[in-house]
């Protein structure tokens, strides 16, 4: 939510700014703006929309500068325009800040800023805090970093920030809490950004900053952190990993799609080391620690939001199936401000891609506080998430660029079956030959995947029959609700038609009213406990004339005589099944985005990551 870059060193900064920013637009893209210092002046770009506007804007200005900074907005307090745009300057045109999060008490501090004086130019939080920080700096004569460091003792809220003064050119302050922040060490360089996609192809050496430090970076090479209590930090430096490739699109037309297809290879790394069905072995390192917890665990809660919540659901239906836990699933909006009951020996389990979801951070440090056992199922290393909960387990599923989650869903669903599987076998609820058989099964998940990825022709096919619809219906069972859920979610948010994901039995309470022959019905009809009441549900849809688009197991014969449209994919245990029955229900949402001609990987209104509640 906002994405933040910042260059100090000695090659011009604009160009490395201008890609960072377009690496971080995953993050909101309702305007962009940069500062450039040159010359003890700032120079400031602000544009509406998205990093290429900005670009065009400053094509033929100066844009020169070895200290700069960007932002890309998603708008929380004031509407995106150029004005609301950052970076924000100080009245007297000192300062420039860029901010992610949000300042909670700005109005007070406003209005105690007006009456000293100060005049506002935007509607927004951000604007308050650069101005306090010039109100500190000249009232008490202090540099920049002290003043920085004052003033974000006077603020309430979440903030990730990067500060530059004319006064002092060979500087960028940085700061955080709540809200991520990674410094870049090169050689005679310093970069910041809100995570590492901006810097990796000039440094894999990185510090991730922790909530309430201040970091500054000198054009000498030097880089300090304190704490807002003043207290020295010594730098923890660490090696990215990550690789540049994964960050490109890589000879497909967006990301989504991309991400689409390396999902064989995303599903097996979630597995890479865990899992060994020669031997029947299955390892959880990053859980070992808890084993114990977790096998006496008499609940497990699970928490995220979004696509993440549908994986949460689906760990509900494994964790209660295969490792007879009972489990509750929450969303983590409404799990941290309704006074849940939670006990010491609860275990909560926080589900994102992420790692920066400030909803789930914050249920995470609720569950903390009443004593709770925390555990985190995240993609991106080294995020808030990981570092709040007492262990977990990554994804490992790389890079997703795509606002609309993909293979970062299949790959949360697969480490929740591996540790449902891990579980369930160390609690002793399944035994030895069935852990092997579903290890066996879960090994020839990727192959399966590449297989339903041949899909794509068809799902082409599907779209075209959707892609003018108002709304959608979609329908499943079992493993196969949380699907519908998923897959109405993906359709809605990329192509912008209301879709509802239903329980296929619940149609009949209400939504059935909705069916005629207008209504596309998407019905998850693979083989498993429950096909035949599907079926039922399909008769049901069909005797109101709704269309029927069903995703059935290779060889079906009932529901693809029953179906308008089908799709066939490979038939897998029904515990491992939403692996397959997901990959469908992405395409087609892909397809009708682009029949729709909406901009897939940056679908309107939304972020990728959403740090403010
Ligand atoms: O990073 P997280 O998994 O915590 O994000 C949660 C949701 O914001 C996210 O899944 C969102 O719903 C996606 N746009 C879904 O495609």
């Amino acid at each position: 939510m906002c994405g933040i870059v910042a260059y100090i060193g000695k090659k011009e900064a604009y160009p490395i700014v201008i890609k960072g920013l377009e690496r971080l637009e995953y993050r909101g893209y309702d305007s962009a703006g940069v500062a450039l210092l040159k010359e003890s002046k700032i120079n400031l770009f602000k544009e509406k929309g998205k990093v290429q506007d900005l670009k065009n804007k400053a094509a033929n200005e100066d844009v020169s500068g070895t200290s700069g900074m960007g932002h890309t907005r998603w708008a929380t307090h004031g509407e995106p325009n150029m004005v609301n745009a950052h970076p924000h300057l100080s009245g007297n045109g000192k300062i420039a800040l860029i901010h992610n999060g949000i300042i909670e008490n700005y109005a007070a501090l406003k209005t105690t800023l007006e009456s000293r004086g100060h005049v506002f130019q935007s509607d927004t939080d951000t604007e308050v805090l650069v101005h306090l920080i010039e109100e500190i700096q000249s009232k008490n004569n202090l540099d920049l970093a002290e003043a920085v460091r004052i003033s974000l003792g006077e603020v309430t809220g979440a903030y990730a920030i990067v500060v530059m003064s004319t006064d002092e050119p060979d500087i960028l302050v940085g700061a955080r809490k709540g809200s991520p922040m990674v410094v870049g060490i090169g050689k005679d360089e310093f970069f910041m950004a809100s995570d590492a996609t901006p810097i990796i192809e000039y440094t894999k050496n990185v510090v991730y900053l922790e909530d309430e430090e201040i970091a500054v970076i000198n054009r000498k090479g030097k880089l300090s952190i304190k704490t807002i209590s003043n207290e020295d930090v010594a730098p923890a430096i660490q090696e990215l990993k990550m690789e540049i490739e994964a960050l490109e699109k890589g000879g497909y037309d967006h990301y989504m799609l991309k991400e689409i297809f390396e999902q064989p290879r995303s599903i097996y790394d979630s597995m890479r080391g865990r899992i060994d069905s020669t031997k029947g072995d299955i390892h959880m390192g990053g859980l070992e620690e808890y084993r114990n917890t977790l096998m006496n665990a008499k609940r497990i809660i699970v928490v995220a939001c979004g696509t993440s919540w549908h994986a949460a659901l689906v760990a509900e239906y494994l964790f209660e199936d295969l490792a007879r836990i009972p489990t509750e699933v929450e969303y983590a909006s409404e799990f941290r401000y309704r006074n849940p009951v939670i006990y010491e020996d609860d275990v909560v389990v926080a589900i994102s891609q992420s790692g920066e979801t400030a909803d789930t951070l914050a249920a995470i440090e609720l569950a903390k506080q009443k004593g709770a056992t925390v555990l985190g199922v995240c993609n991106v290393v080294g995020s808030s998430i990981p570092r709040a909960t007492h262990a977990g387990a990554y994804t490992h599923a790389g890079p997703e660029i795509g606002v609309a989650s993909t293979k970062a869903f299949t790959a949360q669903v697969t480490v929740l079956i591996q540790m449902a599987l891990w579980i369930a076998y160390n609690r002793g609820a399944i035994n030895q030959a069935k852990l092997t058989r579903y290890l066996v099964e879960l090994e020839a998940i990727p192959a399966k995947v590449e297989k339903t990825l041949k899909c794509a022709e068809y799902a082409k096919e599907l779209a075209k029959m959707i892609a003018s619809s108002d709304n959608a219906l979609y329908l499943g069972r079992g493993y196969n609700f949380p699907i519908a859920l998923e897959g109405a979610l993906k359709l809605k948010e990329i192509s912008y038609i209301h879709a509802e994901g239903y329980p296929a039995a619940e149609m009949k309470h209400g939504p059935i009213a909705l069916i005629d022959e207008n209504m596309p019905v998407i019905v998850l009809a693979t083989k498993n406990s429950q096909y035949e009441k599907t079926v039922s549900n399909i008769q049901e849809v069909k005797a109101r004339k709704g269309k029927i688009f069903a995703i059935v197991t290779k060889g079906d014969t009932e529901v693809k005589e029953m179906a308008d449209y089908y799709i066939q994919v490979p038939d897998c245990p029904e515990e491992l099944s939403p692996l397959i029955s997901s990959i469908p229900l992405q395409l087609i949402s892909y397809e009708v985005a682009l029949l729709r001609e909406c901009n897939v990987d940056q679908p309107r209104n939304l972020a990728k990551s959403v740090t403010v509640e």
